[in-house]
């Protein structure tokens, strides 16, 4: 990837209404548990995203078969021993949490395997996954420093364990309890802190049986998957953009249909009403174990907050965002305990004090987070060329921070944006966002 540009226009407002993609990690899973299931499954809402088409190709070369039905992706699961030797590498692009989650099936299966990734995702930590797989009685590799590719060997007898993870990790308990399908006894992960709980809801939708307390998941092995239906909703984490982009602008009025509001993942938004934005949510319902809601935000002063590591977990995606909206507000913005911001597609703290910092914004990098000095004027950025280090969520985060900004902002590699949000361009610009996309040689 590599060679597309953002031109934003600097000054405007986000209006109308608006239906963004589906959710990420709902799609990756949906897949991977209809892929394992008897029976088909029926997903609408599926994010055609490079991340989630990656997992779908990683089944089809394991033999799933699969079409589309209109819009609704139909997967013809092969049972929960029915995957066939893949005849190369799993090549699962950018994506962590395909890889993470697929590890921890992988080292269930009868045959060797390998999962590989592009040059971002090689970077990443898989030494968080390795290490548990391994006390399981998996035999998985990785490469220099618990890196991607990972070699699997087939058909090792797992044995269950208990497992706390050293950091609050959404994919680290996945691919445990994945692996715990496998494995000879009860699988218990135990959560330092809070992680989204999209595997759990879906295997009980898959007929798995869940034991869930205040901090821990368990699972008895040797369970199989039945079939089901999954409606995927709008993945908050892609509304976050446009939620930061309303909140900041005066004069928006943006409503954002059908997100999902998972009580795991819903920081942004409270973060966001701590800072005083307009936020309302409407029509709040359940859609397929999920809890979903539309979002109208619009744009108001906002000031500066603490954000602490609670707050980190339950946004852990959406902290680009909240800083664009934190150099906007009235006050200073401090954040903690964000650490694992550090390994996301990139370094997400030193990424956007870098980009900030080009725009103007005054902040102090910390180890564990970051100090943002807000600047409530109408233009609260200059302007200038951001570098998103191949990480889609920054380049969105900066598209909106043209809202606010008194020059041109220029945004590179935004092929990126594909792996979690087709389509961005367009609807930011129906929305009213000055954006442009240009491809450069
Ligand atoms: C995800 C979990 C999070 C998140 C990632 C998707 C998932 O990662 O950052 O984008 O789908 O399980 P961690 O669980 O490693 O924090």
């Amino acid at each position: 990837m590599g060679g597309r540009l953002f031109d934003i226009a600097p000054g405007s407002r986000l209006t109308g209404t608006l239906r963004v993609p589906g959710d990420k990690s709902i799609s990756h899973r949906a897949v991977m548990f209809a892929s394992i299931a008897s029976g088909t499954s029926r997903i609408s809402g599926f994010l055609e995203s490079a991340d989630c088409l990656a997992t779908l190709s990683a089944f089809e070369a394991m033999g799933v078969t699969h079409s589309l039905d209109g819009e609704t992706r139909v997967i013809n699961g092969r049972g929960r021993d029915g995957l066939k030797a893949p005849a190369s590498a799993l090549d699962l692009g950018n994506s962590g949490t395909s890889m993470r989650l697929l590890s921890g099936l992988m080292v269930g299966q009868a045959f060797d395997s390998t999962l590989t990734g592009d040059a971002g995702l090689s970077r990443r930590p898989m030494k968080r996954v390795i290490d548990p797989l391994t006390q399981m009685g998996a035999a998985i590799e990785g490469s220099e420093g618990g890196r991607a590719p990972l070699h699997i060997r087939g058909g090792q007898a797992l044995s269950a364990i208990e497992y706390t993870p050293p950091v609050a990790s959404a994919q680290i308990k996945s691919c445990v309890l994945l692996a715990g399908l496998y494995a000879n006894g009860q699988t218990r992960v135990n959560e330092p802190g809070i992680s989204r709980d999209h595997t759990e809801r879906m295997l009980s939708a898959f007929g798995i049986d869940v034991e869930r307390g205040n901090r821990h998941v368990a699972i008895a092995g040797g369970q199989r998957l039945e079939a089901a239906n999954v409606a995927v909703p709008s993945d908050l984490s892609s509304a976050a953009f446009f939620m930061v982009g309303a909140a900041i602008a005066p004069g928006s009025e943006l409503r954002l249909r059908e997100v999902g509001i998972n009580p795991t993942r819903r920081g942004v938004i409270d973060v966001l009403l701590r800072m005083g934005a307009d936020i309302e949510l409407d029509n709040e319902r359940e859609q397929a174990g999920e809890p979903v809601a539309d979002i109208i935000v619009r744009g108001s002063a906002l000031h500066g907050v603490e954000i602490d590591a609670h707050d980190v977990e339950l946004a852990i995606d959406e902290c680009p965002a909240l800083f664009v909206a934190a150099a906007c507000a009235d006050g200073t913005t401090r954040l903690t305990g964000g650490g694992e911001l550090r390994v996301k597609e990139s370094d997400r703290i030193a990424v956007m004090a870098q980009g900030l910092t080009t725009l103007g914004v005054a902040l102090e990098e910390t180890e564990d987070g970051i100090i943002i000095t807000g600047n409530p004027h109408a233009q609260a950025f200059g302007g200038g060329h951001i570098a998103s280090h191949e990480d889609h969520r920054i380049a969105m985060s900066f598209a909106m921070a043209g809202l606010r900004a008194s020059q041109p902002i220029v945004i590179d590699d935004c092929d990126y944006v594909d792996t979690s949000f087709p389509g961005f361009v367009d609807l930011a610009a129906r929305a009213g966002l000055g954006i442009r996309s240009r491809s450069v040689s």
